[in-house]
């Protein structure tokens, strides 16, 4: 038997913000979180649970804009909502925030302009869908097409939601407006871009000792989903969007722009900045570095188990950890 309590991170997908949740979601990502947690401290281990609101993106300012209201009411409104909701449920989150806090918002640009200082942001013109009716970028959920690698035929510009893949809006085939339904053009924009390419072998061999090992936690899908990727080669990913809504680019001349942070690369940080305001408010600032901060030589501080709906394994799986090691290594 182990005698020493275990110490369990646990980190549940934040919900976007765009709607009261229903039972699906609180069936898929939520719940067990919850389950889990409650089973580690009935066996003394020491477990924390943090999540939050998903505020940012084009999920929000898109039912905004059907609901008649800005993104930020929108999004206060629902976190308002499904907060009282978890309440109700009884879950045991230790937090539950959101990322329009100054916390959060704070470490994604710190993240941002670390990354942007070692090289693995690099700022680039690419061309991006326009809507010629509505006069605007259609970023993400703004544009809908057919997926060149599965056929299915409302991927969306970052995604497709049936076969997992990551997608620029330039592979959709047969590409149409939101908003108006009209063709888009395809028009020079200049923004900024993960080198995925630079951190792809580090990240491989993190993968291969974590993820991919024998008896790996991992569920056998999303290792199998991430080496493939992987392994296929990685190429830049978009780190902001044209977008008026979301984490501002903190780069002089870019905090007015027009552009944002992509709504993902703000979204998974989120785990780390909800364990540090944790600790703030728990009165022990200091206190997150025991889950997250791993000294050199020793073992790693906790184990975190990050539970997500199967459209999320990218962005956890490769987004997020190929930023983790940028930042420290
Ligand atoms: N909001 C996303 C979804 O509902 C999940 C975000 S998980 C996070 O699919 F970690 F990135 F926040
Ligand atoms: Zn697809």
């Amino acid at each position: 038997m182990n005698s020493e309590p275990q110490k369990i991170f646990i980190a549940v997908a934040w919900p976007y913000a765009s709607g009261p949740r229903h039972l699906g979601h609180v069936a898929g990502a939520i719940l067990p979180p919850d389950i889990f947690a409650r089973y580690h401290r009935r066996k003394g281990n020491r477990g924390r649970m943090v999540s939050g609101s998903d505020m940012n993106g084009t999920p929000i300012t898109v039912a905004a804009e059907r609901a008649g209201i800005s993104p930020s009411t929108l999004a206060q409104r629902m976190h308002r909502l499904n907060t009282e909701l978890w309440h109700k449920m009884g879950f045991t989150y230790d937090l539950f925030t959101d990322t329009t806090t100054p916390i959060h918002q704070k470490l994604v640009q710190e993240f941002f302009l670390k990354l942007l200082d070692k090289g693995y942001i690099f700022k680039d013109t690419t061309i991006a869908p326009y809507c010629p009716v509505d006069k605007r970028f259609l970023p993400d959920r703004y544009v809908y097409g057919t997926c060149p690698y599965c056929a299915f035929n409302r991927a969306r510009g970052d995604e497709c939601d049936n076969c997992g893949r990551q997608l620029d809006p330039i592979d959709l085939l047969n590409p149409h407006c939101i908003l108006c339904d009209s063709t888009p053009q395809f028009l020079p924009t200049e923004h900024f871009f993960l080198d995925l390419p630079k951190l792809q072998q580090p990240l491989l061999d993190w993968l291969e000792t974590v993820g991919a090992r024998r008896a790996s936690p991992w569920r056998p899908n999303v290792v199998a989903f991430t080496l493939n990727w992987v392994r296929e080669g990685l190429r830049p990913r978009s780190y902001t969007r044209d977008i008026e809504w979301g984490v501002p680019i903190p780069v002089e001349g870019y905090e007015d722009s027009g552009k944002r942070i992509y709504v993902w690369f703000d979204a998974v940080k989120g785990y780390l900045s909800a364990a540090i305001e944790w600790a703030q408010l728990k009165g022990d600032p200091d206190a997150w570095k025991e889950w997250w901060l791993q000294p050199e030589g020793e073992p790693a501080p906790s184990k975190s188990y990050y539970f997500i709906g199967k459209d999320n394994i990218s962005f956890h799986t490769v987004i997020w950890p190929s930023r983790l090691i940028g930042y420290g290594g």
